[in-house]
């Protein structure tokens, strides 16, 4: 544990641009050296040797814990998985009062504990890296892990991402939640156009709107983060990605069959790609867990298409990128100082 201030990652928006691009390049070469069956390279390896990283998890997850876990140990450390029934959070003791004592042992605080303003408290108190493994506005684990993911699919894109072919184009047809914040954030600081749909009455929070925005913007290759009040249709309008989430975020359980109907219309199916004139080339993703009412079997299944698998196994090198960044390298993740 250290006694500077730590730098934690609680969304996408604590990454510059460029901070952004060095992760997701990590996570690839990481990627290319562990399915090469190669030993992770310095300062990776052994990165967290005889450390310790605390997972606390109040909600359900496989896919990240499983690769945080997993990256701890790529990295030489110690995962530490920590459920709602393992520890005294939110029974018998304050989040200030958990992130004080947990941050006193261990290098890294990983967690899933329900609201952005709990995590905002844990990270206030914490004086070790706190990061968020997914609270009710954003998951940042899975951005970096999706920009993988568009990256290996498009690689011509961020090869070149100011060329005259014009910027890749995702679309996100669903809910208005966390995974599409960090998600279109990561896009505008890829230079990657955002077009989204969803139901009237889930409109994407303006707030986050303005941050993505700012962030295209910056980029300056003429993406941009649009919300289409045509529908699906509209959205899928010359996109090479078409992207969904569930309907129904864990917590939301009892507004399911209300929101089943709401979002009546937008299941991703070939056909909606093809009314709307998605590029003859799109391709899908879901972070996961997925149900069958966002995306039709037809396109979840189609190995041409549906990049799920993939985009699943990434969380992996994405997490490793994450923990090297922000707690072997300390938040210094450009140590050049080119952020
Ligand atoms: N995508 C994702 O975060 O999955 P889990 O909820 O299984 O971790
Ligand atoms: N939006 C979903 C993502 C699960 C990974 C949720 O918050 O439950």
């Amino acid at each position: 544990p250290t006694t500077t201030e730590p730098r934690h990652f609680l969304s996408i928006s604590d990454l510059s641009q460029t901070e952004l691009a060095a992760l997701v390049k990590r996570a690839g070469d990481a990627k290319a050296m562990i399915k090469s069956r190669k030993q992770l390279a310095i300062p990776l390896k052994n990165g967290l040797a005889r450390q310790t990283v605390a997972m606390l998890f109040n909600k359900r997850s496989t896919r990240t814990r499983i690769s945080t876990e997993g990256a701890v140990v790529h990295l030489g450390g110690h995962p530490m998985f920590l459920g709602k029934n393992d520890i005294q959070l939110g029974v018998n003791e304050s989040t200030h009062d958990t992130a004080v004592v947990l941050s006193s042992m261990t290098s890294c605080l990983v967690a899933r504990i329900g609201q952005h303003s709990d995590i905002l408290s844990l990270s206030a108190s914490s004086t070790v890296p706190v990061i968020n493994a997914l609270s009710g506005l954003h998951h940042p684990l899975q951005a970096v892990t999706d920009i993988l993911t568009i990256k290996e699919a498009f690689p011509s894109h961020f090869a070149q991402p100011h060329g005259p072919q014009g910027p890749l184009k995702l679309s996100w047809i669903g809910d208005a939640n966390n995974v599409l914040y960090d998600l279109m954030t990561a896009c505008a600081k890829s230079g990657i156009t955002v077009s989204i749909a969803t139901p009237e009455a889930y409109p994407v929070d303006l707030y986050m709107l303005k941050v993505a925005r700012r962030a295209a913007e910056e980029f300056g290759n003429g993406s941009v983060v649009e919300v289409c009040n045509g529908g699906p249709e509209e959205a899928v309008k010359g996109a090479d990605v078409l992207v969904t989430d569930t309907w129904i975020s864990m917590g939301q359980e009892s507004e399911k069959a209300l929101k089943l109907k709401q979002f009546s219309g937008y299941q991703i199916t070939h056909s909606l790609a093809a009314r709307g004139g998605a590029k003859p080339h799109w391709k899908f993703m879901h972070c996961l867990p997925r149900k069958p009412e966002e995306v039709s079997d037809e396109v979840f299944y189609d190995n041409e298409r549906s990049l799920v698998w993939t985009e699943a196994e990434n969380r992996l090198y994405a997490a490793i990128a994450a923990l090297e960044g922000f707690v072997v390298m300390e938040g210094k993740i450009c140590p050049e100082g080119v952020t």
